[in-house]
């Protein structure tokens, strides 16, 4: 964190590679008075537009934060040798210090087995062994320069940081090229699913480890097909500024499970096997047919069309992308924070006066981003106008009484990887 004198408001920087590698590393060689084999990062990320649809087979365009999680770790056992059995994992994280060493059996890694975020960095080495990637014992610690709590996807960053480091550690091979990391994703995402028992899509992680630097991921949950869309604000002379808001949202709690049971329904009432089947220009007959069921049918009839037309606008926004014209973007991320809002009913009033305030003060567009319920929002602004915008809505929550914003500026970054 940095507070910048001129402006007063608070950014959070992200850490040089080499600066955040060497962090994880010291405070291996004091936990465990050892080197690590290496130390592995794996961004955080934004979603430029297409939210809560990886659920429903749609689209998504998120692009990765240069804040990133940084693992260092050594291998203790190998895979399958005599005793693999008894191999133990071991994990320590700097932004727990009071919380210690957590160790446990590799074998006890599972669902039901870990609490807190050891099950983020647990739960993967067990998902991997779960899909016939069998791993062995392992010390770790983590070390992050990922807001927490913030709706930044520090959780997936975690796992897709543990992920390549077991690749590599334990020779998987799996991150060499897109088709392997399409299953290091899949193994982060039963991690979190089953072993934190969060009900996330899998946006996260595939942002993590597949998108690339300079582009927007755009990704097709239905098949997890991906292109990567040149993402280039500098040249267009804008800014992707990030408004932490720190109200802290939770995916574990009921609210986003109860958003993508509704959809589920609702699939299952149409005779689909997700919303991306209902297209925009069969949306008036799909919502005629829904019925009262556990929800009233007019609020599953607004979850439904908060998913067709938000995918609608991830092709919107790609098309503009592709045309050169991502000044002409913003009206398409206003349409989906106001679906967010208003149907999708998962925005918090702090992303509300941080979008409209980034609005009023300039800001092309704004938007929430992630799962909603507190964590961030984005606006698209002039580069000359980051800190206005940034000082007008620390301006805003000061005057509507919330906690002090953070901020920081997004570029599209570089995927998980080997940093030392
Ligand atoms: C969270 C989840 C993702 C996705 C978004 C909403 O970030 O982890 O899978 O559902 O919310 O788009």
């Amino acid at each position: 964190m940095s507070r910048h004198a001129a402006t007063g408001v608070t950014w959070v920087d992200a850490w040089e590679p080499a600066a955040g590698a060497e962090r994880a590393a010291a405070a291996f060689r004091a936990r465990f008075d050892a080197e690590p084999d290496g130390v592995w990062s794996a961004p955080g990320r934004v979603n430029l537009i297409g939210e809560h649809t990886d659920y429903n087979g749609g689209l998504c365009l998120p692009i990765d934060l240069p804040h990133r999680t940084y693992v260092a770790l050594r291998r203790t056992s190998a895979a399958g040798t005599p005793g693999a059995a008894d191999a133990v994992v071991r994990l320590a994280s700097a932004q727990e210090p009071d919380a210690g060493l957590w160790s446990a059996p590799l074998a006890d890694t599972g669902p039901g087995r870990v609490d807190g975020w050891p099950a983020y960095a647990a739960g993967v080495a067990w998902a991997l062994g779960a899909a016939g990637h069998t791993v062995g014992g392992f010390d770790a610690v983590v070390d992050s320069c990922v807001p927490y709590g913030a709706g930044l996807s520090s959780s997936a960053a975690l796992e897709c940081a543990v992920a390549v480091a077991l690749d590599e550690a334990f020779g998987l091979g799996l991150a060499d090229d897109d088709a392997g990391r399409t299953r290091l994703v899949a193994a982060c995402i039963r991690a979190e699913n089953e072993v934190a028992g969060a009900p996330t899509g899998g946006m996260d992680q595939s942002a993590s480890l597949r998108a690339r630097a300079g582009h927007a991921l755009l990704l097709d949950t239905l098949d997890q097909s991906v292109r990567h869309v040149p993402f280039d604000l500098a040249g267009s002379g804008l800014a992707l500024l990030v408004i932490d808001t720190k109200a802290e949202h939770r995916l574990a709690d009921g609210q986003y499970a109860a958003r993508r049971t509704a959809c589920e329904a609702a699939a299952r009432q149409l005779g689909v096997a997700t919303l991306r089947e209902v297209r925009p220009d069969g949306l008036d007959d799909a919502l005629a047919r829904i019925a009262d069921a556990d929800l009233p049918a007019d609020v599953t009839r607004r979850r439904v069309r908060h998913v067709v037309t938000e995918i609608a606008r991830v092709e919107t926004f790609v098309a503009l992308l592709d045309a050169g014209r991502v000044r002409d973007v913003g009206p398409v991320m206003d349409a989906s924070h106001a679906s967010l809002r208003d149907d999708y009913e998962v925005s918090a009033p702090e992303l509300d006066v941080a979008v409209d305030a980034a609005r009023a003060a300039g800001a092309l567009g704004a938007r929430m981003t992630g799962g909603g319920f507190g964590g961030s929002a984005i606006a698209l602004v002039e580069v000359g106008a980051v800190d206005d915008v940034a000082v007008a809505v620390a301006r805003a929550f000061d005057d509507a009484g919330f906690h002090p914003p953070a901020f920081l500026v997004a570029e599209a970054s570089g995927p998980a990887s080997r940093t030392a």
